[in-house]
């Protein structure tokens, strides 16, 4: 008799091979829990890859997705959609009360950053600055997939065999190098507060403000990518709240859909104005579903007594990890550490039903959802110290 081919196995011939091979799927969430076919729980301290910050099947939200669904769904930028006004205000409410931000929205923070870095380099050139064209991303940067965030990621692994980039794109080798190459041919460094998908490893405060410092002395603009950092993340609303720095443009997306794919640009007023009619666009971006949803998420996140609790288990979860683990780095609810071998512990965790993430052969990320409680804390606990037992 045949054997039934499996959903994995079909997996392999009909979806391109770029993801791997995956060995889980799941039928069903619920907060912190995700469940398989077989009913089998997992805590899910990957959260989507940071995205899911409410949980999963947050009951406030499905009633905003259900509500807007039956309501409107899309009708494009040809029309004004009343949803980004009020999330534009909130999120530049957010970023700053001094400084006046405005926003366009997107689908993904690859795309987020697309814009951002077009944005910087026309803003160069309506302000009669048409020379400033280089854009410098850090070492260890990770800025999304298309050609233009491609440009700017460090990880060469990404890039092999997709060059030439973007001219004028680069990534520095060192931090220092990155102050020492500014001069008054550069439109924008773009930079994460913690580099994400480096291991999550929070660049330093004071490198940051020294870079701000001469960006501004030779009228190079701030990008700073909150795409993994942003909503609540970091336990403050931006992320960069934390460390001294005022960017030009602020990009977002992951948390701020809780899955349902939505990015921001914030941009300071006079930066923004840059884009004047036509020389941007999206057609799904901002659109009202997206809307809907965003204005809740980042209602729900940025109450201070929710983002109080993101610091606490922040805390508890640092605790944690460093009763066990070197080199514990992270900040909020993103935490990194170093494991002998990343994924024979990705795989005894997941035999222990806890999903974490590998982002070095030998260093393991958790990003959890924001709605854990004490609860998940004991369960992670004493999955971490059955864990440390074994690998
Ligand atoms: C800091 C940062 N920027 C950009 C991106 C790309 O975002 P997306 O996958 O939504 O395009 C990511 C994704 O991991 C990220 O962590």
């Amino acid at each position: 008799m045949e054997r039934e081919v499996t959903t994995m196995e079909l997996a392999d011939d009909v979806l391109f091979p770029n993801y791997g091979k995956r060995d889980l799927a799941f039928v069903r969430g619920d907060g912190a829990f995700l469940y398989d076919r077989d009913g089998r729980r997992f805590l899910d301290f990957t959260a989507g890859i940071a995205v899911c910050n409410l949980g999963h099947a947050h009951p406030g939200l499905a009633s905003v997705i259900a509500e807007q669904a039956k309501t409107l769904l899309h009708t494009s930028n040809l029309f004004l959609i009343e949803g980004q006004v009020s999330l534009a205000e909130k999120l530049a409410r957010l970023a700053s009360t001094a400084t006046s931000y405005r926003a366009m929205f997107v689908n993904s923070g690859t795309e987020a950053n697309e814009g951002a870095l077009k944005l910087a380099r026309r803003y160069q050139f309506v302000s009669g600055q048409p020379q400033k064209t280089r854009v410098i991303g850090l070492p260890n940067g990770f800025h999304g997939r298309t050609m233009g965030a491609l440009s700017v990621t460090a990880n060469a692994k990404y890039r092999e065999g997709m060059t030439p980039l973007v001219p004028g794109f680069e990534t520095a080798t060192s931090y220092e190098g990155v102050i020492e190459s500014i001069d008054d041919t550069v439109a924008a460094c773009i930079v994460e507060v913690v580099q994400g998908e480096a291991g999550v490893q929070p660049v330093a405060m004071d490198f940051l403000q020294r870079l701000a410092l001469r960006l501004r002395e030779v009228g190079g603009l701030l990008i700073v990518d909150e795409v993994q950092t942003g909503v609540g993340r970091t336990g403050t609303f931006f992320g960069y709240e934390q460390f001294g720095i005022e960017p030009d443009i602020i990009t977002m997306a992951k948390g701020l859909g809780n899955g349902i794919p939505t990015g921001a640009i914030l941009a300071k007023s006079e930066i923004a104005s840059a884009f004047t009619p036509g020389m941007h666009g999206s057609t799904f971006g901002g659109n009202p579903f997206a809307m809907a949803v965003a204005n809740y998420v980042v209602d729900t996140v940025s109450d201070p007594a929710f983002l109080a609790h993101v610091r606490r288990m922040g805390a508890e979860i640092q605790r944690i990890l460093q009763n066990s683990y070197d080199n514990v780095t992270g900040l909020g609810l993103m935490w990194g550490f170093d494991v002998p071998d990343a994924q024979a512990w990705r795989q005894v965790a997941i035999d222990s039903g806890l999903l974490v993430t590998v982002c070095g052969p030998k260093r393991i990320r958790i990003v959890p959802p924001l709605v854990i409680d004490d609860a998940h804390l004991t369960l992670f606990e004493d999955v971490i110290s059955s864990i440390a037992r074994v690998v």
